[in-house]
């Protein structure tokens, strides 16, 4: 009985689940995951829930391997919500693939990781990684987004675009919250 009523009760807050389209067509994804994920994060005003459902979204949508947040904190980046393997907790803003990222404010794709001088190996299944800067309302890099893949070559122009579209989300919602 007590089951049963707990059960009740959080079925109210139960959060919809996602269409995703099925397909190969990473673009299709995108397009229709980005006013999902809008709609998501319009009703909720905690920050770290919101990055949570994007990281766990993304995750389900592409099945990536790895996919995080790393947040700029005083002289560095340190890991935020993610949905992967455990994690690097800090990075200099120098280093590694999120480090050129913050530093040059860029997005950055790596094909292979191995080549990519001063990467960080945080598990050595990955194989190819995105990441993307995630600006506050006065133009500093608040975060980056990092999306790692266990396959070469696997993040292109269409990856760069569509998550664009969830960092824009993102940087709207800084604004919203004032963070
Ligand atoms: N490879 C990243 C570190 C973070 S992990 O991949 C989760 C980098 O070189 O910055």
């Amino acid at each position: 009985m007590e089951i049963l009523k707990f059960a009740m009760l959080n079925f109210g807050n139960m959060a919809e689940s996602l269409f995703i389209p099925k397909t190969v067509d990473r673009k299709k994804i995108y397009d229709e995951l980005a006013p999902q994920i809008s709609a998501l994060v319009e009703v909720e005003t905690d920050l770290v829930a919101n990055l949570a459902n994007i990281t766990a979204a993304l995750k389900e949508s592409f099945e990536f391997f790895w996919v995080g947040f790393y947040i700029k904190k005083e002289n560095q980046l340190v890991l935020s919500v993610f949905q992967g393997t455990i994690a690097c907790t800090r990075i200099d803003f120098d280093k590694g693939v999120c480090g050129h990222c913050y530093t040059t404010k860029k997005i950055v794709i790596v094909p292979n990781v191995d080549e990519f001088p001063g990467h960080i190996v945080c598990s050595s299944a990955s194989k190819s990684e995105i990441v993307l800067p995630v600006f506050d309302k006065h133009g500093n890099v608040a975060m980056v987004l990092d999306v790692d893949s266990d396959k070469l070559d696997d993040f292109n122009e269409t990856d760069a675009e569509g998550l664009q579209k969830i960092v824009k989300i993102i940087e709207d919602l800084i604004v919203k919250l004032d963070k």
